[in-house]
């Protein structure tokens, strides 16, 4: 794949956006080969995903502008169709994905940055909604997955103002969960991302699909998800392994995912 790299470092796997040369620009090509990237993650073989962009001065910086430029309205909605449902792929992963972002988060940068259960960022990092001043809505769920992660009030501001955030007030808004330095950034998902892998990955898994499913529903409603979820985590291996472990007080053997 040209714009997108993918390693795997044991029960991590580390997606790069690599178009360094347009800040990582998403144009369609990029989307196309993020939806296949994450297609072909082994989903066996993976607990936690990292995203970041490739360089040291852009997580991604928008979609492409270039190509929107010239786009019908039918082809702007189809743009925001193929974004959307990337990015709600990601959002729908069953393993954990963590946002490395490493610099301008803008636009559609953003938007990914959001559909990613956590966000950490570099202390360069930048995030901001400036497509009113581009003539156009954000079109890859910002305008839904920033009022529901920063609170309607902050996320309008963003949206109409199309002012930029600092990493420094991102972490006061609760938009990333940690700032570090540029240079400790990877390492530091790394360990968050490891701290993650070490759990029972069935029950983590489900940990993310209860907070996912649920999010949006009445009380009673979601306690029935997790009630669900909850229930499928018994008679697992690991779920034996553990809590036999607890009882005879000593520590669990390593978790099998099954
Ligand atoms: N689309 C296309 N190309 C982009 C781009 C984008 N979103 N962002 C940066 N680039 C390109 C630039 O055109 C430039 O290319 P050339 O070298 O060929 O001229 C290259 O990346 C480097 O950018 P700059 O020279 O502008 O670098 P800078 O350091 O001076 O500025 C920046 C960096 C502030 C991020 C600036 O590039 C910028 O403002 N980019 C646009 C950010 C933006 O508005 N993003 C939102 C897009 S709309 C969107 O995302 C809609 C949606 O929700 C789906």
């Amino acid at each position: 794949m040209g714009y997108i790299k993918y390693e795997q470092k044991e029960f991590i796997g580390v997606l790069t956006i690599d178009r360094e040369k347009a800040l990582n620009a998403l144009n369609s090509e990029v989307l196309t080969e993020l939806n296949a990237a994450i297609d072909a993650i082994d989903l066996d073989a993976t607990r936690c995903l990292i995203i970041t962009g490739a360089g040291e001065k852009s997580f991604v910086a928008g979609a492409d502008i270039g190509e929107m430029s010239g786009l019908t309205k039918a082809e702007g909605e189809a743009f925001g169709k193929k974004g959307n449902d990337v990015f709600r792929k990601i959002e729908t992963l069953p393993i954990p994905v963590i946002a490395a972002v490493n610099g301008f988060a803008l636009g559609g940068g953003c938007e990914l940055s959001l559909a990613c259960d956590i966000r950490i960022a570099s202390e360069n990092a930048v995030f901001a909604q400036p497509e009113a001043g581009l003539g156009i809505t954000p079109g890859f769920g910002g305008t839904q997955r920033l009022a529901r992660t920063i609170g309607i009030g902050k996320a309008k501001e963003m949206l109409y103002t199309c002012g930029r955030v600092k990493a420094p007030e991102a972490l006061q808004l609760g938009l990333v969960n940690a700032v570090y330095p540029a240079e400790q950034l990877m390492e530091e998902a790394m360990k968050l991302a490891g701290k993650i892998a070490a759990n029972a990955p069935i029950a983590v898994r489900a940990c993310k699909k209860a907070v996912g499913d649920g999010i949006h529903l009445d009380m009673d409603s979601a306690l029935v998800v997790e009630e669900k979820l909850f229930g499928s985590c018994f008679e697992t291996e690991d779920q034996r392994n553990a809590m036999t472990a607890f009882v005879e007080k000593r520590k669990p053997e390593p978790f099998v995912n099954k």
